[in-house]
Protein backbone atom coordinates (compact mmCIF):
# COMPACT_ATOMS: atom_id res chain seq x y z
CA UNK A 1 0.00 0.00 0.00
CA UNK A 2 1.19 3.37 -0.80
CA UNK A 3 0.72 5.56 2.44
CA UNK A 4 0.21 8.87 0.43
CA UNK A 5 -2.66 7.14 -0.84
CA UNK A 6 -4.70 6.97 1.67
CA UNK A 7 -3.38 9.97 3.38
CA UNK A 8 -6.01 12.89 4.62
CA UNK A 9 -3.05 15.01 4.54
CA UNK A 10 0.89 15.41 3.66
CA UNK A 11 4.05 17.25 4.28
CA UNK A 12 5.95 16.92 1.38
CA UNK A 13 9.54 17.76 2.30
CA UNK A 14 12.11 18.93 -0.53
CA UNK A 15 15.66 17.66 0.43
CA UNK A 16 16.83 19.33 -2.80
CA UNK A 17 15.32 22.58 -1.35
CA UNK A 18 16.98 21.91 1.92
CA UNK A 19 20.50 21.07 -0.16
CA UNK A 20 20.28 24.46 -1.71
CA UNK A 21 19.62 26.11 1.41
CA UNK A 22 22.58 24.14 3.46
CA UNK A 23 24.79 25.94 0.30
CA UNK A 24 23.62 29.19 1.03
CA UNK A 25 24.67 28.79 4.31
CA UNK A 26 27.78 27.49 3.29
CA UNK A 27 28.49 30.19 1.30
CA UNK A 28 27.49 33.03 3.34
CA UNK A 29 29.38 31.39 6.24
CA UNK A 30 32.49 31.55 4.72
CA UNK A 31 33.11 27.58 5.24
CA UNK A 32 33.04 27.80 8.79
CA UNK A 33 31.69 24.82 11.43
CA UNK A 34 27.60 24.22 10.50
CA UNK A 35 24.99 23.39 13.56
CA UNK A 36 22.16 22.66 11.56
CA UNK A 37 19.39 23.24 14.54
CA UNK A 38 17.29 20.39 14.29
CA UNK A 39 15.02 20.39 17.61
CA UNK A 40 11.00 20.42 16.99
CA UNK A 41 10.94 17.86 14.72
CA UNK A 42 13.64 19.78 12.62
CA UNK A 43 10.64 22.41 12.36
CA UNK A 44 8.15 19.97 11.77
CA UNK A 45 9.95 18.22 8.81
CA UNK A 46 11.12 15.39 10.48
CA UNK A 47 14.14 15.52 12.52
CA UNK A 48 15.39 11.83 12.05
CA UNK A 49 15.03 12.31 7.85
CA UNK A 50 16.69 15.86 7.84
CA UNK A 51 19.49 14.43 9.84
CA UNK A 52 20.02 11.44 7.98
CA UNK A 53 20.48 13.86 4.96
CA UNK A 54 22.40 16.32 5.97
CA UNK A 55 25.06 13.83 7.41
CA UNK A 56 24.64 11.79 4.34
CA UNK A 57 27.27 11.29 1.63
CA UNK A 58 25.53 14.25 -0.15
CA UNK A 59 27.79 16.36 2.29
CA UNK A 60 30.62 15.04 3.58
CA UNK A 61 32.11 17.08 6.40
CA UNK A 62 30.23 20.05 5.48
CA UNK A 63 28.17 19.40 9.38
CA UNK A 64 29.94 19.37 12.30
CA UNK A 65 27.31 18.32 14.81
CA UNK A 66 23.65 18.76 15.49
CA UNK A 67 21.46 20.75 17.49
CA UNK A 68 18.31 19.68 19.66
CA UNK A 69 16.42 20.79 22.42
CA UNK A 70 15.90 17.74 24.48
CA UNK A 71 17.77 14.63 25.52
CA UNK A 72 14.72 12.51 23.83
CA UNK A 73 15.65 14.09 20.47
CA UNK A 74 19.16 13.51 20.75
CA UNK A 75 17.91 9.97 21.66
CA UNK A 76 15.77 9.36 18.82
CA UNK A 77 18.78 10.93 16.47
CA UNK A 78 20.99 8.08 17.96
CA UNK A 79 18.31 5.36 17.72
CA UNK A 80 18.18 6.14 13.91
CA UNK A 81 21.77 5.70 13.58
CA UNK A 82 23.01 9.26 13.63
CA UNK A 83 26.84 9.39 14.87
CA UNK A 84 27.56 12.91 14.30
CA UNK A 85 27.83 15.33 17.77
CA UNK A 86 24.72 16.38 19.10
CA UNK A 87 24.19 19.33 21.26
CA UNK A 88 21.85 19.43 23.75
CA UNK A 89 21.03 22.95 23.29
CA UNK A 90 18.59 23.22 27.01
CA UNK A 91 20.98 21.71 29.39
CA UNK A 92 22.24 18.86 31.72
CA UNK A 93 19.51 18.13 33.86
CA UNK A 94 21.71 15.81 36.79
CA UNK A 95 18.94 12.96 36.34
CA UNK A 96 20.06 12.72 32.49
CA UNK A 97 23.55 12.12 33.30
CA UNK A 98 23.47 8.57 32.21
CA UNK A 99 21.49 8.74 28.97
CA UNK A 100 23.34 11.72 27.96
CA UNK A 101 26.89 9.72 28.07
CA UNK A 102 25.17 6.59 27.00
CA UNK A 103 23.85 8.21 23.63
CA UNK A 104 27.07 9.88 23.71
CA UNK A 105 25.21 13.70 23.57
CA UNK A 106 27.44 16.86 23.89
CA UNK A 107 24.84 19.28 26.82
CA UNK A 108 25.35 22.85 27.26
CA UNK A 109 25.74 23.44 30.79
CA UNK A 110 25.00 26.69 32.51
CA UNK A 111 25.71 25.66 36.47
CA UNK A 112 27.80 23.88 38.20
CA UNK A 113 26.34 21.62 39.99
CA UNK A 114 25.17 19.56 36.72
CA UNK A 115 29.32 20.12 35.61
CA UNK A 116 30.64 18.17 38.62
CA UNK A 117 27.57 15.29 38.52
CA UNK A 118 28.66 14.76 35.09
CA UNK A 119 31.99 14.95 35.88
CA UNK A 120 31.70 12.46 38.63
CA UNK A 121 29.33 10.02 36.43
CA UNK A 122 32.00 10.42 33.41
CA UNK A 123 35.03 10.12 34.92
CA UNK A 124 33.82 6.77 37.24
CA UNK A 125 33.27 5.24 33.67
CA UNK A 126 36.43 6.39 32.17
CA UNK A 127 35.14 8.48 29.59
CA UNK A 128 35.51 12.09 28.66
CA UNK A 129 32.05 14.35 27.53
CA UNK A 130 32.59 17.05 25.17
CA UNK A 131 30.20 19.79 26.69
CA UNK A 132 29.43 23.38 25.62
CA UNK A 133 29.04 26.43 28.03
CA UNK A 134 26.51 28.71 27.32
CA UNK A 135 26.42 32.69 28.46
CA UNK A 136 23.35 34.82 28.57
CA UNK A 137 24.47 38.49 26.81
CA UNK A 138 20.81 39.43 26.84
CA UNK A 139 18.41 37.12 25.91
CA UNK A 140 17.20 36.71 29.47
CA UNK A 141 16.74 32.90 29.14
CA UNK A 142 18.98 30.00 29.42
CA UNK A 143 23.38 31.27 30.70
CA UNK A 144 25.55 31.86 33.17
CA UNK A 145 26.37 36.13 33.37
CA UNK A 146 29.58 36.99 31.69
CA UNK A 147 30.86 38.30 34.54
CA UNK A 148 30.71 34.70 36.07
CA UNK A 149 32.60 33.65 32.87
CA UNK A 150 36.50 33.25 33.96
CA UNK A 151 35.61 31.85 37.16
CA UNK A 152 33.18 29.44 36.09
CA UNK A 153 34.66 27.59 33.28
CA UNK A 154 38.25 27.61 35.11
CA UNK A 155 35.96 25.45 37.38
CA UNK A 156 34.67 23.11 34.71
CA UNK A 157 38.11 22.60 32.48
CA UNK A 158 39.54 21.39 35.86
CA UNK A 159 36.78 18.94 36.18
CA UNK A 160 37.60 15.36 35.66
CA UNK A 161 35.95 13.71 32.53
CA UNK A 162 34.95 16.86 31.05
CA UNK A 163 36.06 18.79 27.88
CA UNK A 164 35.11 22.32 26.79
CA UNK A 165 34.40 22.39 23.66
CA UNK A 166 32.97 25.33 23.01
CA UNK A 167 30.92 28.46 24.88
CA UNK A 168 27.74 29.88 23.22
CA UNK A 169 25.27 32.60 23.71
CA UNK A 170 21.99 33.65 21.74
CA UNK A 171 20.89 36.57 20.30
CA UNK A 172 17.52 38.10 21.39
CA UNK A 173 16.85 40.49 17.92
CA UNK A 174 19.46 39.34 15.72
CA UNK A 175 16.31 40.28 13.04
CA UNK A 176 15.76 43.18 13.73
CA UNK A 177 17.80 46.24 11.12
CA UNK A 178 18.85 47.88 14.00
CA UNK A 179 21.70 45.56 15.14
CA UNK A 180 22.67 47.84 18.05
CA UNK A 181 21.68 45.10 20.65
CA UNK A 182 23.14 42.16 19.03
CA UNK A 183 26.06 43.93 18.73
CA UNK A 184 26.66 44.64 22.10
CA UNK A 185 25.36 40.95 22.50
CA UNK A 186 28.51 39.88 20.17
CA UNK A 187 30.76 42.10 21.88
CA UNK A 188 30.33 40.45 25.62
CA UNK A 189 30.63 36.70 24.03
CA UNK A 190 33.51 37.79 21.85
CA UNK A 191 35.33 39.02 25.02
CA UNK A 192 34.56 36.22 27.38
CA UNK A 193 36.06 33.95 24.34
CA UNK A 194 39.45 36.37 24.40
CA UNK A 195 39.59 36.59 27.97
CA UNK A 196 39.48 32.96 28.19
CA UNK A 197 42.17 32.42 25.93
CA UNK A 198 44.61 35.66 26.96
CA UNK A 199 44.28 32.87 30.45
CA UNK A 200 45.58 30.06 28.73
CA UNK A 201 41.97 28.61 28.08
CA UNK A 202 41.86 27.53 24.69
CA UNK A 203 38.48 26.26 23.50
CA UNK A 204 37.99 25.12 20.21
CA UNK A 205 34.35 26.71 19.47
CA UNK A 206 32.45 29.96 20.03
CA UNK A 207 29.23 30.46 18.56
CA UNK A 208 26.22 32.91 18.30
CA UNK A 209 24.79 33.04 15.05
CA UNK A 210 21.13 32.18 14.22
CA UNK A 211 19.66 32.31 10.93
CA UNK A 212 19.38 36.26 11.19
CA UNK A 213 22.75 36.59 11.83
CA UNK A 214 23.66 34.26 8.98
CA UNK A 215 21.97 36.36 6.89
CA UNK A 216 23.18 39.77 7.87
CA UNK A 217 25.59 40.25 10.43
CA UNK A 218 28.76 38.70 9.15
CA UNK A 219 30.97 39.41 12.28
CA UNK A 220 28.56 37.44 14.34
CA UNK A 221 29.89 34.15 12.44
CA UNK A 222 32.91 33.20 14.63
CA UNK A 223 33.87 29.99 13.83
CA UNK A 224 30.50 27.93 13.97
CA UNK A 225 26.89 28.87 13.01
CA UNK A 226 23.69 27.39 13.90
CA UNK A 227 21.06 28.16 11.43
CA UNK A 228 17.70 26.84 11.76
CA UNK A 229 14.63 28.88 10.19
CA UNK A 230 16.77 29.83 6.85
CA UNK A 231 17.64 25.89 6.09
CA UNK A 232 13.91 25.14 5.84
CA UNK A 233 13.75 27.96 3.35
CA UNK A 234 12.47 31.33 5.25
CA UNK A 235 13.77 34.20 6.26
CA UNK A 236 13.64 35.56 10.01
CA UNK A 237 14.46 39.13 9.27
CA UNK A 238 12.10 42.14 9.77
CA UNK A 239 13.20 43.86 6.66
CA UNK A 240 13.14 42.47 2.88
CA UNK A 241 16.31 40.30 2.33
CA UNK A 242 17.83 39.52 -1.17
CA UNK A 243 19.10 36.26 0.09
CA UNK A 244 17.29 33.80 -1.52
CA UNK A 245 15.85 30.43 0.10
CA UNK A 246 13.96 27.69 -0.88
CA UNK A 247 11.01 26.43 1.22
CA UNK A 248 11.25 22.84 1.79
CA UNK A 249 7.99 21.92 3.16
CA UNK A 250 4.53 22.04 1.13
CA UNK A 251 1.61 20.77 2.54
CA UNK A 252 -1.48 19.57 0.83
CA UNK A 253 -4.51 18.28 2.39
CA UNK A 254 -7.72 15.81 0.61
CA UNK A 255 -11.17 16.96 -0.39
CA UNK A 256 -13.69 14.88 1.70
CA UNK A 257 -16.99 16.23 0.24
CA UNK A 258 -17.77 19.20 -2.13
CA UNK A 259 -21.86 20.51 -2.08
CA UNK A 260 -23.51 23.29 -4.16
CA UNK A 261 -25.24 25.00 -1.71
CA UNK A 262 -28.19 27.74 -2.19
CA UNK A 263 -27.79 31.58 -0.78
CA UNK A 264 -28.28 31.86 3.14
CA UNK A 265 -26.78 28.60 4.25
CA UNK A 266 -24.55 28.72 7.30
CA UNK A 267 -20.94 26.93 7.55
CA UNK A 268 -19.18 25.33 10.61
CA UNK A 269 -19.46 26.36 14.26
CA UNK A 270 -20.41 29.60 15.61
CA UNK A 271 -22.06 29.99 11.97
CA UNK A 272 -19.59 32.69 11.36
CA UNK A 273 -20.06 32.25 7.70
CA UNK A 274 -23.39 32.51 5.82
CA UNK A 275 -23.34 32.13 2.05
CA UNK A 276 -24.19 35.18 0.12
CA UNK A 277 -24.89 33.60 -3.29
CA UNK A 278 -25.41 29.97 -4.71
CA UNK A 279 -21.65 28.76 -3.95
CA UNK A 280 -19.56 25.44 -3.78
CA UNK A 281 -17.87 24.19 -0.41
CA UNK A 282 -15.33 22.05 -0.36
CA UNK A 283 -14.42 19.91 2.90
CA UNK A 284 -10.56 19.58 3.18
CA UNK A 285 -9.30 17.16 5.78
CA UNK A 286 -6.95 19.69 7.67
CA UNK A 287 -7.63 21.16 11.35
CA UNK A 288 -6.31 22.39 14.03
CA UNK A 289 -5.45 18.93 15.19
CA UNK A 290 -3.17 19.16 12.56
CA UNK A 291 -1.60 22.73 12.94
CA UNK A 292 -3.87 24.59 10.96
CA UNK A 293 -4.50 27.05 12.68
CA UNK A 294 -8.15 28.59 14.01
CA UNK A 295 -7.16 32.12 13.84
CA UNK A 296 -7.37 31.18 9.80
CA UNK A 297 -11.27 30.92 10.29
CA UNK A 298 -12.75 33.50 7.76
CA UNK A 299 -9.10 34.29 6.78
CA UNK A 300 -6.98 31.60 5.27
CA UNK A 301 -6.26 30.76 1.98
CA UNK A 302 -5.07 27.76 0.12
CA UNK A 303 -4.49 26.57 -3.17
CA UNK A 304 -7.75 24.90 -5.39
CA UNK A 305 -5.95 23.70 -8.90
CA UNK A 306 -4.05 26.56 -9.39
CA UNK A 307 -6.65 29.05 -7.55
CA UNK A 308 -6.59 30.74 -4.45
CA UNK A 309 -9.73 30.36 -2.86
CA UNK A 310 -11.03 31.23 0.86
CA UNK A 311 -11.28 29.49 4.39
CA UNK A 312 -15.11 29.79 4.93
CA UNK A 313 -16.41 29.02 8.34
CA UNK A 314 -14.49 28.59 11.56
CA UNK A 315 -11.43 25.84 11.38
CA UNK A 316 -12.27 22.81 13.23
CA UNK A 317 -10.26 20.28 14.99
CA UNK A 318 -9.89 18.08 11.60
CA UNK A 319 -11.75 19.76 8.71
CA UNK A 320 -11.93 23.34 7.38
CA UNK A 321 -13.99 24.29 4.38
CA UNK A 322 -13.27 26.37 1.63
CA UNK A 323 -15.40 28.69 -0.88
CA UNK A 324 -14.35 26.78 -4.39
CA UNK A 325 -17.11 28.07 -6.32
CA UNK A 326 -14.18 29.09 -8.80
CA UNK A 327 -12.92 26.01 -9.19
CA UNK A 328 -15.86 23.75 -11.05
CA UNK A 329 -12.84 20.91 -11.93
CA UNK A 330 -11.92 19.68 -8.40
CA UNK A 331 -13.59 16.75 -7.25
CA UNK A 332 -13.42 14.70 -4.02
CA UNK A 333 -10.22 12.76 -3.15
CA UNK A 334 -8.09 15.97 -4.73
CA UNK A 335 -5.31 17.49 -3.10
CA UNK A 336 -5.37 21.35 -2.33
CA UNK A 337 -2.64 22.61 -1.04
CA UNK A 338 -2.68 24.46 2.43
CA UNK A 339 1.30 25.38 2.36
CA UNK A 340 3.04 25.42 -0.92
CA UNK A 341 2.60 26.79 -4.24
CA UNK A 342 0.22 25.75 -7.69
CA UNK A 343 1.05 26.79 -10.98
CA UNK A 344 2.30 30.51 -10.37
CA UNK A 345 0.00 30.90 -7.22
CA UNK A 346 1.27 30.23 -3.67
CA UNK A 347 1.06 30.59 -0.05
CA UNK A 348 3.86 30.09 2.09
CA UNK A 349 3.97 29.32 6.09
CA UNK A 350 4.99 32.78 6.26
CA UNK A 351 1.58 34.37 4.67
CA UNK A 352 0.08 31.62 6.79
CA UNK A 353 1.95 32.86 10.09
CA UNK A 354 0.88 36.22 9.05
CA UNK A 355 -2.52 35.49 8.77
CA UNK A 356 -2.92 34.37 12.13
CA UNK A 357 -0.69 36.84 13.87
CA UNK A 358 2.22 34.59 14.55
CA UNK A 359 5.53 33.75 12.84
CA UNK A 360 6.46 30.73 10.60
CA UNK A 361 8.60 29.00 12.84
CA UNK A 362 5.48 28.30 14.86
CA UNK A 363 3.50 27.30 11.70
CA UNK A 364 6.10 24.60 10.82
CA UNK A 365 6.82 23.27 14.06
CA UNK A 366 3.04 22.74 14.45
CA UNK A 367 2.26 20.70 11.59
CA UNK A 368 1.07 17.66 13.21
CA UNK A 369 1.86 14.03 13.04
CA UNK A 370 -1.41 13.09 11.52
CA UNK A 371 0.03 14.96 8.46
CA UNK A 372 1.83 11.65 7.28
CA UNK A 373 5.38 12.86 5.70
CA UNK A 374 6.43 12.38 2.17
CA UNK A 375 10.61 12.85 1.05
CA UNK A 376 11.55 14.11 -2.20
CA UNK A 377 14.94 14.13 -3.39
CA UNK A 378 15.97 14.49 -7.12
CA UNK A 379 18.64 11.85 -7.38
CA UNK A 380 16.21 9.67 -5.16
C1 LIG B 1 20.03 28.16 20.85
C2 LIG B 1 19.49 28.27 19.47
N1 LIG B 1 20.35 28.44 18.44
C3 LIG B 1 19.93 28.55 17.17
C4 LIG B 1 18.59 28.52 16.87
C5 LIG B 1 18.16 28.67 15.43
O1 LIG B 1 17.43 29.85 15.24
P1 LIG B 1 16.83 30.21 13.81
O2 LIG B 1 15.79 29.19 13.55
O3 LIG B 1 16.28 31.57 14.00
O4 LIG B 1 17.96 30.12 12.87
C6 LIG B 1 17.66 28.38 17.90
C7 LIG B 1 16.22 28.40 17.58
O5 LIG B 1 15.38 28.81 18.30
C8 LIG B 1 18.11 28.25 19.23
O6 LIG B 1 17.27 28.11 20.25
Amino acid sequence: MNPEEHASSIAVVDLTALHENLCRVRKRSHCGAILPVIKANAYGHGAVEVARFLSGANFPGAISMFGVAFLEEGMALRKAGITHPILLMTGCPIGQIPEILRYDLTPVLFDLESAVALSRYAEKRGKIVNVHIKFDTGMGRLGLSPTEASSFVEKVVDQQGICVEGILTHFADADLKDLSFARHQLKAINRIWTNLEKGGVKIPYCHIANSAAIMHFSRAHLNLVRPGLMLYGYSPLEVKTRVQLSPVMQVKSRVIALRRVPEGVSISYGRTYVTPKESVIATVSIGYADGYPRLLSNRGVMLAKGNRVPVVGRVCMDMTMLDVSQVPSLRVGDWVTVIGAEKNKAVWADEVASASDTIPYEILCGIGNRVQRVYLHENA
